[in-house]
């Protein structure tokens, strides 16, 4: 039976909590969980909690007690009429942390116990209102012969087998967290700007502790950061973040006690890449911002979750672009959202940045949730300015610290801080769908006119699409290069608008949607050479990026189809070669075609049937053109983008080292890979390392590569996901699913931890031409897995189910196969209802 929960039936919950009280004993098959709730009435109704699973042992409401006979199911309902005004709840209960391999709850991680609340895991551990709107403050005790024992707020007392913590700001119980281990400290301190002293601790796993420093630096800069750009203080004496290793997501922001998948923690020169790095200090940022935005002040319902994720993903987002390179970060947002995201929005899981329904909330923790919700904000932003952004979010912080709050609540503050009506913005939260943006130009007697019309197409549950505002930031370059307008942001409010530039000299160039402000396809009459005009002479950095990007996909496009294309894009790319080294990661950024699943959803977009091995094939060759008619230039790039010294991850170094892989693949198609042989061989850090051994891997020069790496590494867990990652993702289409399956036969695919599961079934995944194989042989095996991980791991099962959310692009063959593996998916007994709403919505 599925139960579908709408945001129209929610409804205030009937008590408050003046303090909640918990007792563990820690026991990997039995551990008991004491609870004491204090609750008062504030308004009319039954006492309703949730639990899951849990073995009831006895309930009480002011020390009298209740059959615990009555809890079962998933509800525990005690009438109104059988409770005072002010009254304790208490229960004790047993759960079985061994058992838990959801990861969901308490579960054991290499022998350590550890908690994921988020969304509804607390309900796992033990009766309570399990929704966010109800806050309250924790006493929490831990006793366990584990030597740390943590949770969140700060210690009151730690004694041998025993700690007490006291969490004193009111919280929701998804912010619940509790962990007991063998760990070590890399400590830390930082004082905050009123002066307070805080202790900070990134916990380990013994060994590990010199590969934490990168992930305790960012936490200071991510602390330093939000007072700074927000003015936000820390507000507890201790701030610890815990590494562990199976981890359904990235990381959770529990309050003072944030949980991380050790991937985003641990890195070193030799085991972690420069993207690594660059992740582990946004995400460290990421869920450090949480504390304002998500704890402080959290989400009243499940279908606000982009109140605190789109808004914190925003605020990482610029954390980045303030310890980087803003110009990089911004390409890298768009790419991001455009591959997760836009094609998310075109296909049958397409939902707005709010949803107004769900089976599963952890199905909602989307692309469109998450980074949709952030490029929202950075609308909101460019319509009221900085200063009205400064404002608002001023207001935000005092008007609903330590509230539970709604879009709604959001965009009122903007309205009352700037005096704008935002009603229409308001869509771009509740309306799924990509916009898309098409131009027209005419050009009469020194004036151009620019005609915009804005579409959306259906999507699921939402045929009409009214217009949305569109911010268009634009520029305009004459034809010797220099810029005649500077960003001017235009209001689209209609579905057809019209504006007009006059006085102009000649015809100009239309620089368009400067830095994407706003995140829409577009449609335009562009000519090549006037991409390369911009390309060339671009003031902004990310349009700049989009004229040569779309100059190389129309080329790419042309070429899968059987036509030519690609001379204008090889002569751009020897104009930017000649000053590469001025600006090494964006010439990366340049140099690095299109991926094929990007070519594909173009393609679909443009209403065509993609044909993956047509793609891949189209995309080998113009990489070998541009190899071929470069090669000098490129091998001297190669040479000369060497890092001397120690590794360092800053973004200087990851320029450099981007710049040189760039041009290393490109080479790699026409050297034999000679030259990824000798990198990977000299290479002193991961990133080159990979980075060759990649290019090994679509060479099929990989035996040798692979044996040393997997000598070297073989008792690293996060260094074996590359090695099981990159070769279902770099072989070539025709290999990767066999490579697959003998990976996956292999004793060392621990495929219940979801690191390993991702690395082998998502890098699959993400080969495009592999995995949509005519055969079907990459939905087979995909489906197979999933079969097999949704009894042990549903949310990570259904989570994956979005690799065939994209079936419906190709062809009837295909569509066949794709319909039969996940006809089979829906059909297995006993499937989660996690992964039977992502099929049957992917089926529809
Ligand atoms: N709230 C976490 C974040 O984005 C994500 C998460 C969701 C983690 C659910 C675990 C479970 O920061
Ligand atoms: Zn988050």
């Amino acid at each position: 039976m599925t139960v579908t929960q709408y945001l129209a039936d929610w409804r205030p919950y009937p008590f408050e909590i003046a303090e909640t009280r918990l007792e563990f004993d820690l026991a990997p098959r039995a551990t008991r969980v004491r609870s004491q709730i204090d609750f008062r009435r504030k308004g009319a109704g039954d006492l309703v909690l949730d639990g899951a699973g849990l073995k009831t042992l006895s309930l009480a409401i002011d020390g009298k007690p209740l059959d615990p006979a009555g809890a079962t199911g998933g509800r525990l309902v005690i009438p109104a009429a059988d409770l005072p005004d002010a009254f304790t709840f208490a229960a004790e209960v047993e759960i079985d942390p061994e058992a838990n391999t959801a990861l969901e709850g308490l579960y054991l991680s290499g022998g350590m116990f550890c908690t994921q609340c988020e969304a509804e895991g607390f309900r796992h551990i033990t009766w309570y209102p399990d929704r966010p709107d109800v806050m309250a403050p924790f006493r929490v005790t831990i006793r366990s012969d584990k030597p740390v024992l943590l949770s969140n707020g700060n210690p009151v007392s730690q004694g041998a087998g025993q700690a007490v913590w006291h969490d004193p700001w009111p919280k929701p119980a998804y912010l619940f967290a509790l962990v007991a281990g063998d760990l070590v400290a890399v400590p830390d301190s930082f004082t905050t700007m009123s002066g307070r002293q805080v202790a900070l601790n990134v916990w380990v796993r013994p060994g590990d502790q010199d590969r934490a420093g990168y992930a305790m630096e960012s936490l200071i800069r991510s602390m330093k950061w939000d007072e700074e750009a927000y003015g936000r203080e820390y507000d507890l004496d201790v701030f610890n973040i815990v590494a562990v290793d199976d981890f359904n997501m990235g990381a959770m922001e529990n309050k003072g006690l944030n949980i991380f998948n050790s991937k985003l923690v641990l890195a070193s020169a030799e085991t972690a890449t420069d993207g690594d790095y660059e992740r582990i200090e946004g995400v460290i940022g990421h869920e450090y911002f949480h504390n304002w935005t998500g704890n402080r002040i959290t989400c009243r319902d499940w279908f606000q979750l982009c109140l605190k994720e789109g808004l914190t993903v925003f605020r990482d987002q610029q954390f980045t672009s303030d310890m980087r390179s803003a110009a990089v970060k911004r390409i890298h947002d768009v790419q991001t959202l455009r591959a997760r995201q836009f094609r998310e929005d075109a296909g049958p899981l397409a939902h707005p940045p709010r949803p107004d329904h769900y089976q599963e909330i952890n199905n909602f923790y989307t692309a469109t949730v998450y980074e949709k919700g952030a490029e929202v904000i950075g609308m909101l932003k460019r319509l009221v300015g900085d200063q009205g952004y400064r404002r608002a979010l001023d207001l935000y912080f005092d008007r609903h610290d330590g509230q539970a709050c709604t879009i709604e609540d959001w965009i009122k503050v903007f309205q009352d801080a700037t005096g704008r009506d935002l009603a229409q913005f308001k869509r771009w939260y509740t309306d799924a769908g990509t916009p898309r943006l098409t131009l027209s130009e005419d050009w009469r007697d020194g004036t151009l006119t620019l005609d915009f019309r804005q579409e959306t197409a259906p999507t699921p549950g939402q045929p009409d699409k009214p217009p949305r505002v569109i911010p268009i930031a634009l520029g305009l370059i004459g034809p010797n290069g220099d810029e005649v307008l500077p960003t001017t942001v235009l209001e689209m409010t209609e579905a057809r608008q019209s504006f007009r530039f006059g006085d102009l000299g000649a015809r100009p160039v239309v620089s368009l949607l400067r830095g994407f402000s706003a995140p829409v396809t577009v449609s335009r009459e562009i000519a090549a050479d006037e991409q390369a005009l911009l390309l060339a002479h671009d003031t902004d950095p990310y349009a700049r990026w989009q004229a040569g990007h779309d100059l190389a996909l129309d080329a790419l496009i042309a070429r899968s189809t059987g036509a030519e294309g690609g001379a204008e894009f090889s002569r751009a790319i020897g104009g930017l070669l000649d000053d590469a080294e001025a600006d090494p990661a964006f010439a990366a950024l340049c140099l690095s075609l299109p991926g094929e699943e990007e070519i594909a959803t173009t393609i679909a977009a443009r209403g065509e049937i993609p044909d993956p091995d047509a793609i891949h094939a189209a995309r080998e060759a113009l990489a070998r053109d541009i190899a071929s008619a470069h090669e000098p230039a490129l091998a001297r790039l190669y040479e000369a983008m060497t890092t001397p010294g120690p590794y360092r991850p800053d973004a200087e170094g990851a320029g450099r080292r981007s710049l040189r892989l760039a041009c290393l693949g490109l080479l790699s198609r026409i050297d034999g890979a000679a030259r990824a042989e000798a990198l990977f061989a000299a290479a002193s850090n991961m990133t080159e390392r990979q980075g060759a051994l990649e290019w090994l891997i679509a060479a099929g020069r990989d035996a040798e590569a692979l044996a040393a790496f997997a000598r070297e590494f073989a008792g690293n867990r996060l260094v074996m996901d590359k090695w099981f990652m990159v070769q279902p993702l770099r072989a070539a289409p025709g290999l990767a699913v066999a490579r697959a399956r003998d990976l996956a036969a292999r004793p060392d695919f621990d495929w219940k931890n979801p690191n390993r599961f991702r690395a082998l079934i998502g890098g699959l995944g993400a080969n495009h031409a592999a995995f949509h194989a005519a055969d079907g042989s990459g939905y087979d095996f995909a489906v197979d897995w999933l079969m097999r991980l949704d009894p042990v791991n549903p949310q990570t099962t259904a989570r994956m189910c979005s690799a065939f959310e994209t079936w419906t692009r190709y062809d009837a063959t295909r569509q066949a196969h794709a319909r039969a593996a996940l006809g089979q998916l829906a059909a297995m007994p006993g499937l989660s209802r996690n992964t039977s709403e992502m099929v049957t919505r992917i089926l529809a």
